[in-house]
């Protein structure tokens, strides 16, 4: 691998997706051998089964942005991914979206049961927070700033965030939201943990108040966009393609953008999100670059 980033977007994200993938898999080098084989294997199995890696490459492009190197950050958002798989096994176990099919492979509890991917779960969100206060990384981030990031993942994964998002989305099942909630859903569900992407690609690439503002206000619009597109993704998708299900949501009562709205709404919709975001960083002019790409390609992607 080259150390200069590509300017295609398709190239762009192999690039990034590869020096993400090359940190994970060097986490099980060290797990290898120890008591709980089961449970690493399990965590490995989802971890490296694919994957966009979309949160760590946005917080690389948002790094980039403001003239940092994305690359030596990586085992700093790495924790984006763990935390990130983690909701996926437990969002396909059968007391959530009951789901067999996850990044191309069965899922984690179809293959390890539902007590191990439970753990496996738990033991990839809380390894997040090991692998953030890790002293090997004291010469790269100062301890106010890693203190910032730990809180902005721990509140973008937590309550106010991800985990209140899925509970809204399983305790709305069944029940027609109107657009305000289906907004607030999609904004904490999946919205907060991207926003959290680039939020600490920010802190870490120290940006000042005005940039911090903009990448903040980017990962809300795109946040939000991620979701309509994979709702769109569910209507329209192809499960060989898209690696998971297809054709669900609306057998499950799911809230989604085009269940409320229509296919039509929700693509209008998706790239109003679009243009919120490419607004938002206009600022940064060419050093934006790989942002606006990534943002067309959350709503154009296939899969
Ligand atoms: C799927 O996320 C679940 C949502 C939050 C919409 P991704 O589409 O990022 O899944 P992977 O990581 O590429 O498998
Ligand atoms: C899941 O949303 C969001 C998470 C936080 C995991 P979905 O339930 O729509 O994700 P998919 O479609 O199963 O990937
Ligand atoms: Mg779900
Ligand atoms: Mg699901
Ligand atoms: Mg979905």
């Amino acid at each position: 691998m080259t150390d200069l980033p590509p300017v295609a977007v398709e190239a762009y994200l192999n690039w990034c997706k590869n020096a993400v993938e090359h940190f994970l898999e060097s986490l099980f080098e060290k797990e290898q051998g120890t008591a709980y084989g089961t449970l690493a294997e399990s965590m490995r199995y989802s971890l490296l089964a694919g994957g966009k890696r979309i949160r760590p490459v946005l917080a690389m492009a948002a790094l980039e942005s403001l003239g940092a190197d994305p690359l030596v950050y990586i085992p700093l958002l790495a924790p984006l991914e763990l935390i990130h798989t983690y909701s996926l096994i437990h969002d396909d176990l059968p007391a959530m979206d009951d789901d067999s099919l996850r990044r191309g492979k069965p899922t984690n509890h179809v293959i390890y049961g539902d007590a191990t991917a439970i753990l496996a779960g738990d033991a990839l969100l809380t390894y997040a927070f090991t692998l953030l206060s890790d002293p090997d990384y004291d010469k790269l981030v100062s301890f106010e700033t890693r203190v910032k990031v730990i809180r902005e993942l721990s509140i973008g994964a937590g309550i106010n965030g991800m985990v209140g998002g899925q509970q809204m989305d399983i305790a709305s099942e069944g029940k027609a939201l109107d657009l305000p909630s289906l907004e607030f859903l999609h904004r904490h569900k999946t919205g907060a943990l991207i926003r959290s992407s680039l939020r600490i690609g920010a802190f870490l690439g120290k940006a000042s108040s005005q940039e911090f503002d903009r990448l903040d206000r980017y990962g809300q619009a795109v946040g939000i966009a991620f979701q309509i597109a994979d709702d769109l993704l569910d209507v329209e998708g192809d499960a060989a393609l898209l690696g998971k299900a297809a054709q669900k949501d609306q057998d499950r009562h799911k809230n989604t953008y085009p269940g409320l709205m229509g296919v039509e709404k929700a693509r209008e919709m998706a790239r109003m999100k679009l243009d919120e975001a490419l607004e938002a960083i206009a600022f940064f002019g060419d050093r934006a670059g790989h942002l606006r790409a990534l943002a067309s390609y959350i709503i154009e992607r296939r899969n």
